[in-house]
């Protein structure tokens, strides 16, 4: 994981500086991709001018920059890879923490909202970070996430590595248990497509990522796990959602 989230962070903040400052977005969005995804969670959060907003599991932070463009929103990002860490804030210079989604460095009720984009599937425990979402949000808490479940669990063989899906049964469960309901959902197959301007810039950034990097290791082993998460998606076994939830 350390390959894609780390390493492969920092060199998509380098080609993205190069690229220029129309590349910064979608190259910072590494998992959330959609902006029709994003758009449905800024909406259903109901975020307004000038609240607060966590970004958990942030990573080159392309998706708080993209809420920002909506609203001008006070984005605090939170990222346990130190080179995403570096790459968020070489792009956006939003305050960026370094920690874990499941022991927050932040008092209680400190946001208005968070939100943890396609990063419950990469962490142990999942009630830990909703309890923790739950305890770092002021009521109504309006947290949002976009998670990747498995309908039928995977074999560990067919589990990309480093990864843990949860069930629609085990999320909602967590939700519960973390004192939290969904107030509405999604399936991303039922959104919009990326827009084709959006898709180009992110071609783009990939096409030189493989031009530079392309002969290392954990742009291989980055590329594998992305090309493993494509076709799980693309039969169904993996499915995206985005949901909103509030306090039970
Ligand atoms: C698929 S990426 C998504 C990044 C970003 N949210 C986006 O949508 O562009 C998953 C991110 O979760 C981060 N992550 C992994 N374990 C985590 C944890 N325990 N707490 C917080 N973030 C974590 C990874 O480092 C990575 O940046």
């Amino acid at each position: 994981m350390s390959a894609e989230f780390d390493t492969v962070a920092a060199w998509t903040a380098a080609v993205a500086r190069d690229l220029g400052p129309r590349y910064h977005v979608p190259a910072g969005c590494r998992g959330s991709g959609s902006p029709a995804a994003l758009d449905w969670l800024i909406d259903a959060l109901e975020m307004r001018d000038g609240q607060t907003l966590l970004d958990c599991g942030a990573g080159v932070g392309g998706p708080a920059a993209y809420a920002v463009g909506r609203h001008p929103v006070t984005p605090v990002l939170v990222e346990p890879e130190a080179g995403a860490c570096r790459a968020a804030r070489s792009l956006f210079d939003y305050p960026t923490v370094q920690a874990s989604a499941d022991a927050l460095p932040f008092n209680d009720a400190a946001f208005d909202a968070a939100w943890c984009l396609g990063v419950l599937c990469t962490t142990d425990d999942h009630d830990a970070v909703l309890h923790e979402l739950r305890r770092v949000v002021r009521p109504p808490g309006r947290i949002g996430l976009l998670a990747f479940l498995t309908p039928t669990p995977l074999t560990d063989e067919e589990t990309p590595e480093g990864n843990n899906f949860p069930t629609p049964e085990s999320l909602d469960q967590a939700v519960a248990a973390a004192g939290l309901r969904v107030e509405a959902r999604v399936r991303t197959s039922d959104l919009p497509a990326i827009p084709e301007d959006w898709q180009h810039r992110v071609d783009r950034v990939d096409e030189e990522l493989e031009r530079r990097y392309g002969d290392d290791p954990a742009w291989q082993v980055s590329e594998r796990q992305s090309g493993q998460m494509g076709e799980l998606l693309g039969d169904g076994r993996i499915v995206g959602e985005v949901l909103s939830l509030r306090l039970a």
